[in-house]
C-alpha cells in the first residue's frame, strides 16, 4: 500500500562558506574528542534575547535518495526516490552537529518555511540541517528511511562521519522526533520533539482535554467568549431548520456552496468546530501564516466578534460568529467565500494524516459541553473504524501506538524533550511533567502549537525564549556527551 510520494527535507553537501574558515578549532575536533563544535559563544543570549531574524533567508538544496519501499519484509524489494533538503551554510565540518528535522504531514517545504528555529540554531551551532518527510503511511517505514539515510549520508559525506545528529520535529514531525531517538540511539543523540502528542492514545490521557484547551483559549480571550461559542450549535439548529434560514446563513457566511439541507448544516457546524481548534493551535503572539494569514493573537480579535449580550437573538449571534470566522478565513480580504470543505492550507497534506489516524494514529477525542464549548460527542471506536472503511477500506488498530512506542511507560529512554504551549489543544496528549533527568519536559504558557519551533520573533513571550535556550543547552549537552564517548578519532 506503499505509494513512492514521499518527500523531504535532509542533507547533502555543498562547498564550504567562507564563514567556517574562520573556525579553526574544529580541525582538532577529534584530537581532543571532548570538544564538538565551536559554539559561538553569543548563542545563548543571542537566541534569549531580543534579536529576531524572521527574514533570515532560507536556503537549501534538494536531493534524492534511493529509498527502500518495505523495510520490514523482504518480498518488496522495489525503491522510490525520497527526497531530501540540505542546509549546510552553517555547517562546520568535520564533526559539525546534524540537525535532522523528522518531517510533518505536508509539503516538506511549507514546514521548513515554518521552523525557523532550526535555521535560528544551526547558525549557532555550526549545524548542518537534514530533514525528510514522512512516509505517509507508517511511522515505523518513516523511522527507518530516517535511519538508513542518516547512516548512508554520514558514510558518503565527508566530514560527517564523526557528526552527532539530533532529531528536531513538531507536531507528528515531533512524535516521530522522540520515536526515532527511541528506536534508533544508535542514529540519533537526542531529540527535540516539540508539541507532539506521543500520549493522545487510547487509555492515555481523557479523551476530553483537547477540547478543554480550545475553550480555555477562548474564555480567557474576550468577554463571554466560549459561552457564545456554546450557544452558537443550538442557534444554527434553529436557524437551520427552515429553508430561508438556510438561505440567510449562507449569505451570512458568504459560504461558496450554499447550505440546502439539516444534513449540509451538521457538516457547517463541524467546519466551525474545526476552525476553532485551528485557531487554538495558531493563536501566536505576532502575525503569522501557518494555517491561515491571521494577526497577533488572532483569538482576541475573534472574540471580538463574540462579546455579545446573552439576550441577543439566534440571528444577531451568528452574525458574530461569521464576522469571527472571518477573521480566520478572510483577514487578507482576499478570500471571495468562505468553503466549508477547507480549514486550511493545502500544503497540510490532510489525506495522508486520516489514512494515519486511520490505521496507526488512533487518537480518541470527545466533549461534553459543560467543561467545553462544543456539542456533546463521544468517542466511538466503532462508528470510527466504520468511517475509515468507507473512506480507505481500512479498519484502525487502536492499540498498536501504545505496543509499539511504549505509551506512558518510556522512563527506560533518554535524551528527549518534549516541548509544550499551554495553549496548545494537543499538549493535551503530550508529555508535560519531566519523567526523568534526560527525558526532559518544557512548558511555554502562553505557546500555541511548536511556537518554540518559530523563528524568533521581537514579540515573543519571555517562556518561549528561555524554552529556546533551554533547549539549546541540552542539545549542547548531548553532543558534548556523543563526542566523549566516541569510540575513536579517525
Ligand atoms: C518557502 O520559502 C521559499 C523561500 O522564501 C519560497 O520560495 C517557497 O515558495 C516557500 N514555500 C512554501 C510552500 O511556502
Ligand atoms: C433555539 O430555539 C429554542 C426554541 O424555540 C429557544 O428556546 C432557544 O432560545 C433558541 N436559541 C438557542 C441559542 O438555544
Ligand atoms: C473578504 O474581505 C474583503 C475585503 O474586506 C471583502 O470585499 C470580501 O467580501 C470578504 N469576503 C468574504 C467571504 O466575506
Ligand atoms: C472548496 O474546497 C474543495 C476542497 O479543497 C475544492 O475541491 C473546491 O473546489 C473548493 N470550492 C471552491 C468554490 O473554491
Ligand atoms: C523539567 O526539568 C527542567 C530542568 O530542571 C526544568 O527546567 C523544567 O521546568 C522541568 N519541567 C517541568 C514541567 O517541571
Amino acid at each position: 500500500m506503499r505509494t513512492g510520494l514521499r518527500t523531504g527535507l535532509g542533507t547533502g553537501l555543498r562547498t564550504q562558506g567562507p564563514d567556517r574558515a574562520a573556525a579553526p578549532c574544529l580541525l582538532t575536533l577529534c584530537l581532543g574528542c571532548l570538544h564538538v563544535v565551536a559554539l559561538k559563544p553569543q548563542l545563548l543570549t543571542r537566541l534569549g534575547g531580543s534579536s529576531h531574524s524572521t527574514d533570515t533567508p532560507i536556503s537549501y538544496d534538494t536531493f534524492y535518495f534511493d529509498q527502500r519501499i518495505d523495510h520490514f519484509g523482504f518480498l518488496e524489494d522495489g525503491t522510490f526516490k525520497q527526497r531530501y533538503l540540505v542546509a549546510d551554510e552553517h555547517w562546520q565540518r568535520p564533526g559539525g552537529p546534524i540537525l535532522f528535522y523528522t518531517g510533518n504531514e505536508g509539503d516538506i517545504t511549507w514546514f521548513c518555511n515554518n521552523t525557523g528555529f532550526m535555521w535560528d540554531v544551526a547558525e549557532e551551532l555550526g549545524a548542518m540541517l537534514d530533514s525528510k518527510h514522512l512516509n505517509y503511511l507508517s511511522s515505523e517505514q518513516a523511522l527507518a528511511d530516517f535511519a538508513v539515510l542518516i547512516k548512508h549520508l554520514k558514510s558518503s559525506s565527508p566530514g560527517a562521519e564523526q557528526s552527532p545528529v539530533i532529531a528536531v520535529g513538531g507536531s507528528y514531525g515531533g512524535m516521530l522526533a522522540a520515536w526515532f531517538r527511541m528506536k534508533y540511539p544508535n542514529i540519533v543523540v537526542g531529540a527535540l520533539a516539540a508539541s507532539a502528542p506521543i500520549w493522545q492514545f487510547p487509555g492515555m490521557v481523557p479523551c476530553g482535554d483537547f477540547y478543554r484547551i480550545v475553550t480555555q483559549d477562548f474564555a480567557k480571550s474576550g468577554n463571554a467568549c466560549d459561552a457564545n461559542i456554546r450557544k452558537s450549535w443550538k442557534a444554527i439548529n434553529n436557524v437551520s431548520s427552515t429553508a430561508s434560514g438556510l438561505q440567510w446563513l449562507s449569505e451570512e457566511f458568504s459560504l461558496c456552496a450554499p447550505l440546502k439541507s439539516s444534513i449540509d448544516a451538521v457538516g457547517f457546524k463541524s467546519w466551525l468546530q474545526e476552525t476553532w481548534v485551528n485557531l487554538a493551535m495558531v493563536d501566536y503572539p505576532y502575525p503569522a501564516n501557518f494555517l491561515q494569514p491571521l494577526p497577533r493573537w488572532p483569538i482576541q480579535v475573534v472574540c471580538k466578534f463574540l462579546a455579545l449580550d446573552p439576550s441577543v437573538s439566534d440571528y444577531e449571534l451568528l452574525h458574530g460568529v461569521a464576522q469571527a470566522a472571518k477573521v480566520y478565513y478572510n483577514y487578507t480580504g482576499s478570500s471571495p467565500c468562505l468553503n466549508t470543505s477547507q480549514t486550511a492550507t493545502g500544503s497540510l497534506g490532510l489525506l495522508g494524516w486520516f489514512y494515519q489516524a486511520c490505521t496507526e494514529m488512533v487518537m480518541p477525542m470527545c466533549a461534553d459541553g459543560v467543561h467545553d464549548m462544543f456539542e456533546p460527542q463521544d468517542w466511538n471506536l466503532q462508528a470510527f473504524s466504520d468511517e475509515c472503511n468507507a473512506m480507505f477500506g481500512v479498519r484502525p488498530r487502536a492499540d498498536w501506538a501504545g505496543t509499539v512506542y511504549g505509551g506512558k511507560d518510556i522512563a527506560s529512554h533518554s535524551n528527549i524533550i518534549f516541548s509544550n504551549g499551554g495553549l496548545d489543544p494537543w499538549s493535551a496528549g503530550g508529555v508535560t511533567s519531566n519523567i526523568t533527568d534526560s527525558l526532559v519536559s518544557i512548558l511555554i504558557p502562553d505557546g500555541a502549537h511548536h511556537l518554540d519551533l518559530r523563528y524568533r520573533n521581537d514579540q515573543d513571550p519571555p517562556s518561549v525564549r528561555a524554552a529556546r535556550a533551554l533547549e539549546v543547552m541540552y542539545f549542547r549537552e548531548w553532543i558534548r556527551q556523543a563526542k566523549k564517548t566516541q569510540p575513536r578519532c579517525p
